[in-house]
């Protein structure tokens, strides 16, 4: 059955936009099922560079049909400008290329001044979020007073809601964090507005994904995100609020269980982090800078939608191990190995050292990881220049050789590796 699922196996920005337009090649239709403009996808074609908020990426292939799924929230603001800004660039979008679900939530501007005012009354135990309203909007979904994209179909009932929405939201902003309310009949003005331009995209996308996974349709389901920051799975309570890992795809966009082929999990071969939280194998200094770059390339360590410095460490085969097993991955796709180029010495963490104990799992997962000292195993750098391999033959030996190492490691084949920012920078291994 042909579905395959795109997940991120760390914190989010391993890099999973340019493998999804890779495989977007291949499939029939390309699906978002999780998050909401809090990611940031980029995809490099020749001289275009598309960076995608909501929009699946693979919808950059100009076969493919986009869905944006019900696991979604949706900032109907940000959606509409990326669907103009991608028109602009001659991406060809239109209700018949691109489905919303019905019952994807919105985001409102409540919730962007919720957010806003939440993590600044956390002070120093802030989360670091994205401020686009992510958690409050999806605090109304699991509270029963979210808004969603079908009650935007009736005018007069939808008014209403979006009034009796802010009003509350009001009431938290003003009683619990003494800031500014909102005014009401101009959000719904606002949102009315939208309304009238996103209407015609709305369906049922479970109907319209599961036929095609019938009749033999390849679909992509794109996870945003990655497992560390998963509501349930990640390091809790430094995650985002949605289901970024592979069984989200299934709730997300309203499919059964058995279509599934392939889990595909993307990993940066170092390891990075934007926002607080734990991070083991965290590097300061000078090997710090090296790895992030200095802001001056397109792929350097800066968040793609905030600008934030990431922060930066070696590979975690402790926490990649953690991620293969809550998503199921069946193969591994390896971003930025480039980037390990010139290094003289490459650490990669196999374990922990807790107290006097050596570990490999976690007693109970990533949340708190004080007290764990990574394990390091060095393995030699290479000097070469990579960015022109295409095959493994083209790889340096001690490339190849941290590959292999890896692979041992964890026990799944690396499939995929990705030498350069560029679609046609990858090495396929078959
Ligand atoms: P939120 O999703 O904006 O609520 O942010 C919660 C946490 O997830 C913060 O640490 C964010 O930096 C992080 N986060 C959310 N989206 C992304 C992403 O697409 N890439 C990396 N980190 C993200």
């Amino acid at each position: 059955m042909p579905l395959d699922i795109v997940v991120g196996t760390q914190w989010g920005d391993e890099g999973k936009g340019r493998f999804v337009d890779l495989l977007a090649a291949e499939a029939d239709y390309v699906a978002r099922f999780n998050g909401g403009d809090n990611a940031g996808h980029t995809v490099h074609v020749g001289p275009q560079t598309f960076k995608l908020q909501l929009i699946p990426s693979g919808i950059v292939q100009p076969h493919t049909i986009g869905v944006i799924g019900n696991g979604v929230v949706i900032n109907p603001t940000i959606l509409l400008t990326e669907i103009q800004t991608l028109i602009d660039s001659g991406i060809q979008i239109s209700p018949k290329r691109l489905h919303l679900s019905f019952a994807a939530h919105l985001i409102t501007p409540a919730h962007l001044a919720l957010d806003r005012a939440q993590e600044a009354a956390r002070g120093n135990a802030k989360i670091g979020t994205t401020l686009r309203g992510i958690g409050p909007a999806y605090t109304s979904k699991v509270s029963r007073q979210g808004l969603r994209l079908v009650d935007m179909l009736n005018m007069e009932r939808f008014k209403l809601a979006v009034e009796d929405h802010v009003k509350n939201i009001n009431r938290q902003l003003t009683k619990l964090y003494q800031t500014e309310p909102l005014d009401a009949p101009r959000v719904s003005d606002d949102l009315l507005q939208n309304a009238i331009q996103i209407a015609p995209y709305i369906s049922d996308v479970s109907i319209l994904l599961t036929k095609a996974l019938r009749q033999g349709c390849r679909v992509l389901a794109e996870g945003a995100q990655g497992t560390l920051l998963d509501l349930d799975h990640g390091t809790y309570p430094f995650v985002t609020s949605s289901t970024p890992t592979a069984a989200g795809a299934l709730i997300g966009l309203g499919l059964g269980l058995g279509y599934e082929e392939r889990v595909i999990g993307v990993t940066k071969a170092f390891q990075t982090r934007v926002g607080s939280g734990p991070f083991p194998t965290e590097l300061e200094g000078d090997l710090a800078q090296r790895l992030r770059g200095t802001g001056e390339h397109p792929w350097d360590e800066f968040g793609t939608i905030t600008g934030r410095p990431r922060r930066v460490g070696w590979l975690d085969l402790v926490l990649l191990r953690y991620a293969i097993r809550i998503n199921g991955v069946t193969e591994l796709a390896l971003t930025k190995l480039d980037i390990l180029s010139g290094f003289e010495k490459i650490l990669i963490c196999t374990g922990y050292r807790n107290n006097e104990h050596e570990i490999t799992n976690l007693p109970y997962g990533p949340s708190d990881l004080s007290g764990f000292e990574p394990i390091y195993e060095e393995l030699p750098g290479w000097q070469e220049d990579i960015r022109t391999a295409r095959h493994w033959e083209n790889l340096p030996p001690n490339a190849r050789a941290y590959i292999l190492r890896i692979e041992e490691l964890i026990g799944i084949q690396v499939r995929l590796v990705s030498v350069g920012p560029e679609r046609e920078q990858v090495v396929e291994i078959i």
